[in-house]
């Protein structure tokens, strides 16, 4: 029989405070208040307690777990979330990332910048267009907002023949590889073009053709990383600005801002669905992947905040593993059969089951 343990429970209101930087690498649309999850688990466990969060997402509570030197099991259905979870957690040497940056910066930034060069209206010198801003129905953008270097400046534009002219040549740039895969439902069907208010049917169609040539430049950089660590955490930087760079985001306010670090702040997607707006912007990926690197949500920024935190961490590969120093386990699998977890093992769950349609994956 196991003896019964009175407890003093949380009793008070807890205000959530904003993501720290190690929460805001990645987005992830159902990220919890860290600070809420904080006092969850201080309160009702101690260090050195198992904490097992079954639907994990972007892994706030095995992070917060670690960091208040409890061990954690992170579970999630979706590979995503647990990969969000693992590069979050993974210390890295913040010398070797802007290393390993540089030299993906060496590789292709030039080359993907020129594809977005244009003439600034005021100097007439070398300008680069920031956003382009395109009708659906449209082969061409009717707008194109641009930092001009010279005058140290944005300004908004409608293109002019040169950069029409010069669209077309970008357009018939060879692509590295990409992906283009089927989107389906949850249920397996595929979607069929020109239904759905879409004319999409594959993730290749989700982006202009010079926003893909230009991620498939800076992904096969990424691919071509020797060591593991590495190679995970661009595809993690990658990852965390592909969808800005797709045709899913509506036109956001200029920003007055024209250091390029801030240049997220420009572009958002606005609803968790392949939603194309039918006034888009198509960002300049160059930046958008610069801005994950270094921006002030960028994955510099968030090791340099999970290194400090985060003091200790082994990754366990099965259970057994918690007694040999591990303090997490980490499984993409679902929470339906948590058969490899023994019985009476966990000390407290602390979880946030999916909700609302279509988010939940059985
Ligand atoms: C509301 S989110 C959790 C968000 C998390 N608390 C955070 O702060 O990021 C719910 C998660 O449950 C996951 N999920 C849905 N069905 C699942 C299943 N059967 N087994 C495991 N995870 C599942 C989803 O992939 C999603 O990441």
């Amino acid at each position: 029989m196991p003896s019964e343990i009175e407890v003093s429970h949380i009793n008070h209101a807890l205000i959530a405070k904003g993501h720290p930087p190690r929460h805001l690498i990645h987005k992830f649309w159902a990220r919890k208040p860290h600070n809420v999850v904080a006092e969850y688990i201080r309160h009702y466990t101690n260090e050195g307690d198992i904490v097992l969060d079954p639907f994990c997402g972007s892994g706030v509570t095995p992070i917060e777990s670690l960091i208040l030197n409890r061990k954690a099991i992170a579970i999630d259905l979706n590979p995503i979330a647990t990969f969000i979870t693992r590069m979050t957690l993974t210390p890295v040497d913040l010398g070797e990332l802007k290393n390993k940056f540089k030299e993906i910066e060496e590789k292709v930034r030039d080359k993907i910048l020129d594809f977005y060069v244009t003439v600034c209206p005021k100097c007439g010198r070398k300008a680069i267009v920031l956003a382009s801003i395109w009708r659906i129905t449209e082969p061409n953008p009717f707008e194109l907002r641009l930092l001009c270097l010279n005058c140290n400046k944005k300004f908004k534009k409608s293109p002019t023949e040169d950069d029409i002219l010069k669209l077309r040549e970008v357009e018939h740039e060879k692509p590295c590889w990409y992906p283009e895969n089927k989107l389906k439902y949850p249920n397996g069907v595929e979607f069929k073009e020109g239904t759905h208010k879409t004319e999409i049917d594959s993730i290749d169609k989700l982006f202009t053709k010079r926003n893909l040539i230009s991620l498939s430049l800076i992904y096969r950089e990424i691919e071509s990383i020797d060591d593991e660590l590495h190679r995970d955490m661009f595809k993690f930087a990658f990852t965390s600005m592909v969808h800005l760079a797709s045709k899913l985001c509506p036109v956001a306010k200029p920003s007055e801002r024209a250091h390029w670090s801030e240049f997220s702040a420009t572009s958002f997607w606005a609803q968790h669905r392949y939603w194309i707006p039918p006034i888009f912007m198509e960002s300049n990926v160059w930046m958008l992947f610069e801005s994950a690197f270094y921006g002030r949500q960028g994955l510099l920024k968030g090791k340099e905040d999970s290194n400090e935190n985060i003091s200790y961490l082994k990754e366990a590969k099965k259970f057994e593993d918690f007694e040999k120093g591990a303090n997490i386990l980490i499984s993409t699998q679902s929470a339906l059969d948590l058969s490899n977890i023994p019985d009476n093992s966990v000390d407290y769950v602390f979880t946030d089951p999916p909700y609302g349609g279509g988010y939940t994956i059985f």
